[in-house]
């Protein structure tokens, strides 16, 4: 099995994302990240469409060129097909069932978050079972515990906005633009106290997250203070992107710290866009040693969207013998495709 040329290919977003599996090891994992949204202060569906089609082949043939491989040496071909939108994730399932149809290789779809849960994996040193998992995207916000690579169960998601969602839509309505992350982390990135104390919001089960009430918080606390966003002085929109970014990622690992107290596990892991926050990345730093547990982040090139995590999880799926056929389509929402189980666990 560790011989099999894996074919992984993304387009659920606004990444366009090709990777290469080969003798085992990631020869490639290349991302062609779509940067004319943010004229639109947010991804446009149909424009993300047209813009994977045209890059999906090219990028395809610059990964198969640094692999060393030619499409005859592919065995397996792997594609999202969802979580995401549909059009955009159309275009790369139908060109790897495409694929995979006239090559006569086996196709495995692949469920975009599972490919987040998995990426701590792309490292060397990799997350030990059981492992608490903390997914952290523009779309989603799950916590789960991760006991095998076919047994992930899930403690608790947001039941309104995603952390990246809430990173996008303050960054928004403090005039910084999409995406929204990386901009307030480094507009945070000098100011070390004199915090605005706002809410961390309490959900009825005690590992979801909520960030709705946050970003009225904001929203509230600007309309007081300045009366608009665009009174805001300098100094001032700083503190607040700041106070943001700290109440938020306390949200997140408050309900990390929770599930520690409860569940045995061996590591942690964080994935998704959000995890390249330097505050989250460092207060798991915190409570990896504190807890005494194994601490896996992924890089930032595989934090992000990209296709290295699907050619990962497409192998293991079918290494463990699960069988697929080319009528498999691209589905919304999360809850489909997946071995994700939500009963509550108790330890
Ligand atoms: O996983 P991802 O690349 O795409 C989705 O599947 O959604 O996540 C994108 C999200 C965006 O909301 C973006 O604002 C957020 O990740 N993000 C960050 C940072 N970098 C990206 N959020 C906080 N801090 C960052 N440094
Ligand atoms: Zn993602």
């Amino acid at each position: 099995m560790e011989t099999l040329n894996v074919l992984g290919i993304e387009t659920s977003c606004d990444e366009t994302s090709v990777a290469v599996i080969k003798n085992g090891s990631l020869y490639a994992n290349l991302i062609s990240s779509q940067d004319f949204h943010t004229e639109f202060g947010g991804v446009v569906p149909e424009l993300s469409s047209r813009a994977h089609l045209q890059i999906l082949l090219p990028l395809i043939k610059q990964a198969l060129q640094k692999s060393s491989i030619t499409l005859s040496d592919v065995d397996l071909v792997c594609s999202t097909a969802g979580p995401g939108l549909i059009g955009a994730l159309l275009v790369g399932l139908t060109f790897a069932k495409g694929l995979s149809y006239s090559l006569n290789k086996p196709f495995v779809p692949v469920n975009h978050i599972e490919g987040h849960i998995f990426s701590g994996f792309l490292m060397d040193d990799k997350p030990e079972f059981p492992y608490l998992c903390l997914v952290v995207s523009g779309g989603h916000t799950l916590l789960l515990i991760v006991k095998s690579d076919t047994e992930i169960i899930q403690l608790g998601t947001t039941v309104d906005d995603a952390a990246g969602e809430a990173f996008d839509k303050v960054s928004k309505l403090i005039g910084l633009g999409y995406p929204g992350g990386p901009k307030i982390q480094q507009l945070s990135e000098n100011v070390k106290n004199d915090f605005i104390d706002f809410p961390v919001a309490q959900c009825k089960n005690e590992f979801d997250f909520s960030f709705s009430g946050l970003k009225t918080a904001v929203l509230r606390f600007i309309q007081k203070e300045y009366g608009t966003p665009e009174r805001i002085p300098k100094d001032d929109l700083a503190l607040i992107a700041a106070s943001f970014q700290r109440t938020a990622v306390k949200s997140l690992t408050n309900n990390v710290e929770k599930a520690l107290h409860k569940f045995n596990v061996n590591s942690i892991s964080l994935a998704g866009g959000v995890a390249a926050n330097k505050l989250l990345r460092t207060e798991f730093e915190r409570i990896a040693k504190q807890y005494n547990k194994k601490l896996v982040i992924p890089a930032n090139e595989y934090c992000g969207d990209n296709a290295a995590m699907i050619a990962y999880r497409g192998l293991k799926l079918y290494e463990c013998g699960f069988e697929y056929s080319l009528n498999a389509n691209a589905f919304p929402s999360l809850h489909q495709n997946t071995l994700i189980k939500t009963s509550v666990l108790t330890n």
